[in-house]
């Protein structure tokens, strides 16, 4: 699949079938996750992979019910290991590195879905400390996104893009 086209043609899906997908697919899910950039390579990210209905239910619960996380078969819920980062760059490491880190990582799992045929959606609406006690996640990790992986049931159209000119800005910001 050509980059600009699996960029341009990923969507947000929310409604999945239930066929399982393979741990080899959601293998390779995860190791694209991996080669995402990070600050100082340290990977501060951390993925804690859902398939048992209740847990999805709890998640679900915690996303102000979302409910295609619990139809979707997997769920990845990525973190954020803010230790990892801050022990090499302070408060810059745990307030910022270590989000961008995790989000770089999400975004390859949605691009690498979709290269595989798989829809996911990015939720980023819910309750952390709800999340964190459902996954029992230590202190200093936290949840980054809840994504719910599953062979699309939908085909939403593209929703559209601010034109270019009003956000790209040249030399400086006016
Ligand atoms: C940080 C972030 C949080 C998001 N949270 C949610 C969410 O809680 N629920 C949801 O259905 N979609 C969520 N989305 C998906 C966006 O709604 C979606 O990416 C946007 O509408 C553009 O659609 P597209 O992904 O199909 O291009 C989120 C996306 C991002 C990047």
């Amino acid at each position: 699949m050509d980059l600009f086209e699996a960029i341009k043609n990923r969507r947000s899906i929310r409604a999945f079938k239930q066929e399982p997908i393979s741990d080899e697919v959601l293998r390779k899910i995860l190791e694209a996750a991996c080669w995402a950039p990070s600050a100082g390579n340290l990977q501060p990210w951390e993925f804690v992979i859902v398939k048992d209905p209740i847990i999805k239910k709890e998640l679900c619960r915690a996303a102000l019910n979302q409910y295609f996380i619990h139809e979707a078969p997997v769920v990845i819920v990525v973190c954020a290991n803010l230790d990892r980062s801050s022990r090499k760059y302070g408060s810059r490491g745990r307030d910022l590195y270590a989000i961008c880190d995790a989000s770089a990582a999400t975004q390859n799992i949605l691009l690498a879905a979709h290269a595989l045929g798989l829809g996911s959606c990015w939720i980023g609406a819910f309750y952390d400390d709800e999340v964190s006690k459902v996954l029992e996640l230590p202190s200093g990790v936290k949840p980054i996104a809840i994504v719910p992986i599953g062979y699309p049931d939908e085909k939403p159209s593209p929703p559209s893009r601010l034109p270019l000119e009003r956000v790209v800005h040249r030399e400086k910001y006016k």
